[in-house]
């Protein structure tokens, strides 16, 4: 039923010789303990992991590498990152932006686990609960070979030239600050390779341990790739040039003037995984809690009791069959939703949220209320919650007809939407976003706009789903979740990076959207295509040729005018400076032709002077606002109200 995405977020660089740069932000290799925190450790231990997390980031930022140490005791959590010395402060920032959502597997919901190693190939991080900041090697070290011999040539030559490229590799580098790039090409046949320690490592430790990864990665070959993944050091080879050594033998030119970079669009489980990692958190309690955590609740129970828009626990369990898994709807970034038929007949959609409100259930309810509040035809209506029982519960009208995402998956297999219908979700989804954002009373950023939260009733109008959502959420408590809850191919670039928070982000995710839903999302697209569908109609549009972009499904059957209008909306909202992306409402009058839709000036894509404009460079401003750089009209107290709650 939910389709598991790849995750990728692949950038590309152009430089005026279209040379290439890379992150890197693929996983080689996650390695999780196996020692888990106790029950009593496991909030606290979660707790320092997050600040340390919180900590190495900017120091990341500054020097490419950070050691933190949060906690005392047995809850003490020592975090380590680094990136790979070739990357330069662009890549290894979103190298490492990546890498920190994707570590939090090593923790999730049921069990906590002590310690955690996530390899990528641009980057690194490691968390434990001990001091193993000049540890270089241990019994978990991992030896990766690719799946494939090599091809390409007589594979004895290439066997040699490997072992004689790691073994060069791993002298070079302890004598040249613990890293070094290089490649051998004898016999026709060409090895590239990379070595490095990691910072803490002293020179004799970092031979110690490349020493020992090249004699394991030597057990790779002829595989086309090898790596060796130690708690010191770093070894790989391939048959592919991987690093870059584009101006001098290490490091490169750190002057990145003439870079751009794509952000491409793909989508991703992270927020999923993210969510579900950090709610450990909020320990969900056990039912033998149940009572005594209602006595303590006292007085606002009353309350909560006398209000409409509370449900009991054992009404919904019982609308949804005690939430059976055929009454399953599907499964989203804070939780899953059952179908459930409440006693009056009405039918309800009752999502289980994976966070536990119990200490802040005087806020979570007074948000329900509000969020209750904001009733628009494009959006789907809260009607209550249920707080008192042993999970929080909140219960919305029922949408029939799916999402938007099972349209266009391939799996479902519906039928394809009309021209006529997408044309009307399109405008519905515009509309719903522009009263979110400058109608309702508490402008509401959405933040994760995408298919999947699209949902269409019996005459296929959108009703927008999950609105509010990190509203009752307190900021404190979840940060790294609201920080990066959206889904990766669907973010703004300014809010992936430097988690810059607008009503702009809403507008790239829906101009995401738009294209997705005119082009088809691309039912045949393979997950790691990095050449985006973003990119492919802002290429088009180039040409002149838009219409090229519309989904072959509808086999012609579309406006032509109607269609390159949508599209030229779509790339306007997807353009890397949020102050050229018009506003929701701008954009419904554009959809409806009473207002001139512009040329989309800039590409899809992040320019280095976006990245690196002040609040980039900030130690510790990395998920906040900047109000001092919000060069958006409006918006900026309504940023503030979500990042900074109180
Ligand atoms: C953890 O794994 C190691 C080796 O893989 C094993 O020796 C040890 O017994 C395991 N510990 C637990 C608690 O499972
Ligand atoms: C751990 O992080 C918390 C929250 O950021 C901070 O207040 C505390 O000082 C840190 N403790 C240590 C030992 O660094
Ligand atoms: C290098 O590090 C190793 C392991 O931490 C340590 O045993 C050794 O004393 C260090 N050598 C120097 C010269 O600091
Ligand atoms: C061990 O790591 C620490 C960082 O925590 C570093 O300051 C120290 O120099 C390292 N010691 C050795 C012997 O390399
Ligand atoms: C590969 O190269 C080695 C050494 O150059 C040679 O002895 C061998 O015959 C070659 N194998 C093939 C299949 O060409
Ligand atoms: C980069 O590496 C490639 C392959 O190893 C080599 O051919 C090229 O000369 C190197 N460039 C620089 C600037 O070192
Ligand atoms: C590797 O090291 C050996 C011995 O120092 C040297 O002869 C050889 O040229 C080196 N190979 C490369 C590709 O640098
Ligand atoms: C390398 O390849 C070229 C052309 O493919 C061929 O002419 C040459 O003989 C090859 N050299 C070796 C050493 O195999």
């Amino acid at each position: 039923m939910y389709r598991s995405f790849l995750i990728l977020l692949s950038f590309l660089c152009f430089s005026v010789n279209l040379s290439l740069s890379d992150p890197r932000a693929t996983q080689a290799a996650l390695i999780c303990t196996n020692r888990t925190a106790t029950v009593p450790e496991r909030q606290t231990f979660v707790a320092n992991f997050l600040a340390a997390l919180d900590a190495v980031t900017p120091l990341i930022l500054r020097q490419k590498y950070a050691a933190v140490i949060n906690g005392t005791g047995s809850t003490a959590v020592y975090a380590f990152g680094e990136c790979m010395k070739d990357l330069d402060g662009t890549d290894c920032n979103l190298c490492f932006a990546q890498c920190k959502t994707q570590v939090l597997r090593c923790l999730p919901f049921q069990r906590a686990t002590r310690g955690g190693r996530l390899f990528y190939d641009g980057c690194y991080l490691r968390y434990d609960d001990y001091d193993f900041f000049n540890e270089t090697l241990s019994t978990q070290d991992k030896t990766i070979c690719a799946s494939g011999d090599f091809s390409g040539g007589n594979k004895t030559v290439f066997s040699a030239n490997v072992l004689e490229l790691v073994r060069n590799l791993s002298v070079a580098a302890p004598k040249n600050d613990g890293f070094y790039v290089g490649s051998v090409d004898r016999g026709n046949v060409s090895v590239f390779g990379l070595a490095q320690c990691w910072e803490f490592v002293n020179g004799s430790a970092c031979e110690t341990c490349l020493t020992n990864a090249v004699s394991r990665i030597g057990s790779c070959t002829p595989k086309e790739e090898g790596r060796a993944l130690n708690a010191g050091c770093y070894l790989r080879y391939s048959t592919q040039k991987f690093y870059d050594n584009s101006t001098s033998p290490i490091g490169r030119n750190k002057s990145r003037g003439r870079l751009t970079v794509i952000l491409a669009v793909t989508s991703s489980s992270v927020a999923v995984a993210l969510m579900i990692a950090t709610t450990v958190f909020f320990v969900r309690r056990r039912v033998v809690e149940k009572r005594r955590a209602r006595k303590e609740l006292g007085a606002l129970l009353v309350t909560v009791n006398k209000s409409k828009l509370n449900f009991s626990y054992e009404s919904l369990e019982k609308a949804t069959n005690y939430f059976h898994l055929s009454n399953k709807l599907g499964q989203g970034g804070s939780g899953s939703v059952y179908k459930g038929t409440l006693s009056d007949g009405t039918t309800v959609a009752i999502k289980r949220l994976l966070f536990n409100t119990r200490q802040w259930v005087d806020h979570f309810f007074n948000e329900v209320n509000l969020i209750s509040g904001i009733q628009h035809k494009n959006l789907a209506k809260l009607l209550g919650c249920s707080i008192t029982g042993p999970e929080s519960l909140l219960v919305y009208e029922y949408v029939p007809n799916q999402s938007l995402h099972d349209y266009f998956s391939a799996k479902m297999n519906l039928p394809p939407l009309s021209w006529a219908m997408r044309y009307n979700i399109i405008l519905g989804t515009a509309e719903g976003l522009a009263y979110l954002h400058e109608e309702s009373e508490l402008r509401i950023i959405h933040r994760d706009i995408k298919l999947s939260n699209v949902l269409l009733d019996e005459d296929f109008n959108p009703k927008i789903a999950d609105f509010g959502l990190a509203r009752l959420f307190p900021e404190d408590k979840s940060h790294i979740s609201t920080a990066i809850a959206g889904t990766l191919g669907y973010m703004a670039p300014e809010y992936v990076v430097r988690g810059k928070l607008t009503e702009k982000v809403d507008v790239y995710s829906f101009g995401v959207l738009v294209i997705e839903v005119v082009s088809g999302k691309g039912k045949d697209s393979v997950p790691q295509d990095s050449r985006s569908i973003l990119q492919k109609v802002w290429s088009l549009h180039g040409n002149g040729r838009l219409c090229e972009a519309v989904d072959p499904v509808l086999e012609g059957n579309f406006q032509e005018d109607e269609a390159s209008r949508l599209l030229q909306i779509g790339l306007l909202c997807v353009q890397a400076s949020p102050e050229l992306r018009p506003s929701m409402s701008i954009i419904v009058k554009m959809i409806n032709d009473s207002h001139e839709i512009p040329q989309p000036t800039q590409p899809p894509f992040l320019s280095p002077a976006t990245m690196e404009s002040s609040p980039f460079r900030q130690p510790g401003s990395t998920y906040k606002s900047q109000p001092e750089s919000s060069t958006q009209s409006s918006g900026n107290s309504m940023t503030q109200s979500w990042i900074e709650p109180r």
